[in-house]
């Protein structure tokens, strides 16, 4: 059982919680994730491991409580219990000291992408963050961010908060800037977002780093639900990733893959 010590709502329908997981927090790297089932015989929900303190000996954890299991995972209160935490699970993220180098991150991607660029600026990278999201109230970490970024840029499809429009737009203009191209991209966030940003990247020869996020079960390569297509080979995102290069992966199968069950989720979203 894992004790939940904090839970505090950051944007609508997305949870910041603080876990005691002391095994999770010694081990974890950046980019890898957990297993979460709040009960047993719940459905198995991966998880982006925010931080750790391996001292304290807890783990934050980002919750989108969209469907049946995640708003049953962000309802639970500080003392309350999870059932099952499982991991670190996952490759950490390629951490190279790559120069300059811009973390894009989407809507609730923004959570999953802090990890990664923290541990990028940590490596002594000069990052720029770009993040985006429908309007003001789903911009997240922007200040924690700030804290490490040599600057943050941000942008909101209806201009309530920094630039109006996609985070693309802003990667489009570090692109052009004099001192030229950045080393590498990190992106993550929705599907079409990671493809946009590879789309703009490739021409450019940039390295793109995409994070996904498609269905897991087991989180070990067992099952193959994970299965994403890169450089028309087939991978397992639990075990081969979540981190790959953005021009070689078929994004159009991942959609494929991530609608399927669509109308059973609705199902299950409507019996709760
Ligand atoms: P959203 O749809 O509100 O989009 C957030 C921002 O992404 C937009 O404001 C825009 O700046 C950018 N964006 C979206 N579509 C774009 C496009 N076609 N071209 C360029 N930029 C675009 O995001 P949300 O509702 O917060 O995110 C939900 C989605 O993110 C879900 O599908 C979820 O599965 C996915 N997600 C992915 C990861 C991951 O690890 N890749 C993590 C968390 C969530
Ligand atoms: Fe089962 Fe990746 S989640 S193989």
């Amino acid at each position: 059982m894992f004790e939940v010590l904090s839970n505090e709502t950051l944007a609508p329908n997305l949870h910041h919680m603080v876990l005691r997981a002391p095994r999770i927090a010694a081990a974890r790297k950046a980019g890898q994730f957990v297993i979460v089932r709040a009960q047993s015989g719940d459905e198995r929900i991966p998880l982006t491991i925010g931080d750790a303190d391996p001292e304290a000996g807890t783990i934050s954890l980002f919750v989108q409580a969209i469907g049946a299991s995640t708003r049953k995972i962000a309802a639970a209160s500080p003392g309350d219990c999870l059932r099952d935490v499982a991991g670190p699970l996952g490759l950490p993220t390629d951490i190279e000291p790559w120069g300059r180098v811009a973390c894009i991150g989407g809507g609730v991607g923004t959570a999953v992408l802090y990890p990664m660029a923290k541990a990028l600026a940590d490596r002594g990278n000069e990052v720029t963050t770009i993040i985006g999201g429908r309007s003001k109230p789903y911009i997240i970490l922007a200040d924690e961010l700030g804290a490490f970024s040599k600057d943050v840029q941000v942008t909101t499809e209806d201009g309530s908060l920094g630039k109006k429009g996609f985070v693309t737009a802003a990667l489009e203009e570090m692109i052009a800037e004099p001192q030229g191209c950045p080393q590498a991209v990190f992106a993550v966030g929705p599907v079409p977002m990671m493809r946009a940003v590879a789309e703009l990247t490739r021409p450019h020869g940039i390295k793109t780093l995409v994070s996904l996020n498609p269905i897991m079960i087991d989180g070990t390569g067992m099952c193959g639900g994970c299965r994403v297509v890169v450089a028309g080979e087939p991978k397992f995102a639990c075990v081969d990733g979540p981190e790959f290069d953005g021009h070689l992966v078929d994004f159009a199968s991942l959609t494929d893959r991530l609608t399927m069950y669509r109308e059973h989720e609705e199902q299950c979203r409507l019996a709760v």
